[in-house]
């Protein structure tokens, strides 16, 4: 077995509460273990350019409470071509990295199995995204934050929409998928959740909505995922068909920001060390993640290949739940 010396980190696509905990859980796991660790720059692009700093312990300290990301991220679509691939390898035989650990959500991993496919490098993923959309984990690192952050804007929305019996059409991130909806709308009790992946005609949430107000609820907070689009459209719909108020709310990017959460923390912390442990047991090309309350890991391919389903019996419930 192939002696690790040499670990990378890097941390893109979007950034994700708990990533500068992984950062520095990452660092100090693998120095107690000898390893030198090297952090890319500003995502794929580090690796395109040959930018890194050095980490030690010391270097990630002060950072664990911090959101965004010390190693700053980016989109980096010339690293999806072949000449950016290259230049990525060519970066990582350059300085002799053995494992590289890329904290990110399934495009990073896709670009990680690319990477793998190309070069001898182990690669390790740990998901870190607010999408919660990862295939393989039943939670990403950040998710947990997000949805604190959107529930106390929400509790907050609920009281002026209660003052002035108005409904709010509040929109969350999550991309093309409603896991961050799903769990803020459950959890800040709305009238109506819309998610892609349940398709719900707008007839039905103006008869729900109208229903509310026949039964003296006036105020209302629908929650809709970013990845359902037109909520301007929706809002003047619900506005001209119900005869009600409506305000629209995105929440935009502060769902991203602000110091992660004990548990967003804490599955940085235990996901960074499994990684290092997997690069330590000479494996590579895997993902880890929870599963059942255990931290576990996946190979790379499985995880880019599966598509996270959504517990639909979940939107029923909020729906029982919202009389
Ligand atoms: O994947 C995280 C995420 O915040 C999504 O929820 C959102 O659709 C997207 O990133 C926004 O991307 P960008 O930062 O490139 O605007």
């Amino acid at each position: 077995m192939m002696q690790m010396k040499t670990v990378g980190v890097v941390t893109t696509g979007g950034d994700a509460p708990g990533m500068n905990a992984a950062i520095r859980a990452v660092t100090r796991v693998a120095t107690a273990k000898s390893l030198q660790v090297l952090g890319f720059e500003r995502g794929w692009e580090g690796l395109l350019t040959n930018t890194f700093r050095h980490l030690t312990p010391r270097g990630v300290g002060g950072i664990i409470q911090l959101g965004g990301t010390m190693l700053h991220t980016a989109r980096c679509p010339e690293f999806k071509t072949e000449e950016g691939l290259q230049k990525a390898v060519h970066t990582l035989n350059l300085n002799k990295i053995d494992g590289l650990v890329v904290i990110g959500g399934d495009g990073s991993f896709r670009g990680a199995l690319d990477l793998s496919k190309r070069c001898e490098t182990k690669m390790i993923g740990i998901p870190a995204t607010i999408d919660n959309d990862v295939y393989g984990t039943d939670e990403t690192i950040g998710f947990d934050t997000t949805v604190n952050t959107a529930v106390t804007e929400i509790d907050k929305i609920r009281d002026t929409a209660i003052s002035h019996e108005r409904i709010f059409i509040v929109e969350v991130m999550g991309r093309q998928r409603g896991f961050l909806a799903l769990t803020v709308g459950l959890t800040v009790g709305a009238e109506i959740i819309l998610v892609p992946e349940d398709h719900c005609e707008l007839s039905e949430v103006v008869e729900t909505l109208k229903e509310n107000s026949r039964k003296g609820k006036k105020a209302g907070i629908v929650v809709a995922a970013e990845g359902c689009g037109k909520v301007i459209e929706i809002a003047q719909v619900i506005e001209e068909e119900t005869g009600s108020e409506v305000r629209l709310s995105i929440l935009g990017y502060a769902q991203r920001g602000g110091s992660p959460t004990a548990r967003s923390r804490l599955l940085a912390i235990l996901f960074a060390e499994k990684a290092v442990n997997l690069l330590c047991e000479g494996q590579g090309n895997r993902a880890v993640g929870l599963r059942n309350g255990e931290v576990t890991s996946i190979a790379l391919e499985e995880s880019t290949s599966g598509t996270k389903p959504l517990n639909k019996n979940l939107l029923k419930l909020a729906d029982m739940l919202a009389t």
